[in-house]
């Protein structure tokens, strides 16, 4: 395989910390940039990292001039919760950092760019169960709404200037290795450092507010699967719907108690519930399947039980786990 020249942005960030691992283990050379070093993750700040703000047009600029990327993960952003409490900076970061990361590439012939879209790209309108690659898209949010700006961004660079930029709509992911970072799907991760912690749970979504879920494990592998794909099995250049499971906070828990009895949820909705009613319950990625192979590798259940054990092992609750 060639070993490529890589540029992360928003490297420190849930996604960002496990890609960039996993693209090094890969052997290529992978330039880490976020707007600070990480305090929890050495590694990245042991070598190939820039201090980088994706607003900053000329230091996004001489980043691209000084390792001259083959590859751009574009990953800066302000995710749904948190652009709601700021949706001028939410789409300042969301849209301008991704206007300057395309026209960089152009001007440093950057040969591919993966952009992270959403599930939030639908709205109210849009038909919530097995939601199709394309459908209505009214989204309410200030995130959804400039990541599906963004998407139409992508596109446009790709038909008129020739960039070669792919994307997924990824649903919510859970993960392990570092938290959230101020999603709606946020509490799917939340809750299993809660249990093991606490046994107890106060969830901001009411009990059977179903979503689409993913383990971040196959998240990583299909992106660097759909980025590693032959151009010409890439039809979809806004971003391709991307599914794993699906599940309710109450579903979860239950999945928790198998391995943890005693843990207890309790539900207090907040603002985010309104933002969870206004996206898919499940998602059809048919497209994602049929033209570049995507498969997920994880059930909810494997995730729960590697979920549990991986955060035991990491936090000395190992005695706590009952199967
Ligand atoms: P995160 O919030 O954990 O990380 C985002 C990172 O971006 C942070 O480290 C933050 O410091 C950085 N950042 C913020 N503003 C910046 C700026 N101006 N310049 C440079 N860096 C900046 O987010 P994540 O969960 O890792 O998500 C990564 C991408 O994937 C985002 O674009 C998000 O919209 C998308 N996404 C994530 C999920 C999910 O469930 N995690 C789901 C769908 C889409
Ligand atoms: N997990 C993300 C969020 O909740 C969806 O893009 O904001």
């Amino acid at each position: 395989m060639k070993s490529d020249t890589i540029v992360v942005t928003g490297a420190n960030g849930q996604i960002g910390t496990e890609l960039v691992s996993a693209l090094r283990a890969k052997g290529h050379r992978v330039i880490a940039t976020d707007l600070r070093v990480s305090d929890k993750n050495d590694s990245f700040a042991e070598r190939d990292f820039e201090v980088l703000d994706v607003l900053n047009k000329d230091a996004l600029s001489s980043v691209f001039q000084k390792y001259k990327p083959a590859q751009v993960y574009h990953l800066a952003a302000l995710l749904s919760a948190k652009a709601e409490q700021n949706p001028q900076l939410a789409w300042d970061v969301n849209m301008k950092g991704l206007l300057n990361i395309l026209d960089c590439s152009v001007a440093s012939q950057v040969g591919k760019v993966f952009y992270p879209s959403t599930i939030a790209v639908f709205g109210s309108t849009s038909p919530r169960v097995n939601t199709p690659q394309q459908t209505v898209t009214e989204p309410g949010t200030i995130y959804g709404i400039s990541k599906l700006a963004g998407e139409r961004w992508c596109e446009y660079y790709f038909n008129h200037k020739g960039l070669d930029v792919r994307s997924v709509r990824y649903p919510g992911l859970v993960s392990y290795k570092t938290k959230a970072g101020g999603g709606t799907t946020d509490y799917a991760v939340d809750i299993f450092f809660q249990a093991l912690e606490s046994k107890k749970y106060a969830c901001y979504l009411s009990e059977d507010t179903t979503l689409p879920m993913m383990y971040m494990p196959d998240a990583i592998a299909g992106t660097i699967q759909l980025m590693e794909a032959p151009l010409e099995n890439i039809k979809i250049r806004s971003g391709y719907n991307l599914a794993a499971f699906s599940f309710s906070p109450e579903q979860i828990a239950t999945a928790i108690q198998k391995y943890l009895p005693d843990f207890q949820i309790s539900y207090a909705p907040d603002f985010r519930q309104q933002i969870a009613e206004s996206w898919p319950q499940s998602i059809d990625d048919s497209f994602a399947r049929n033209d570049w192979g995507w498969a997920p590798q994880f059930s909810l259940e494997q995730m729960v039980k590697d979920m549990l054990e991986n955060i035991a092992k990491n936090e000395t609750f190992s005695n706590q786990l009952s199967v």
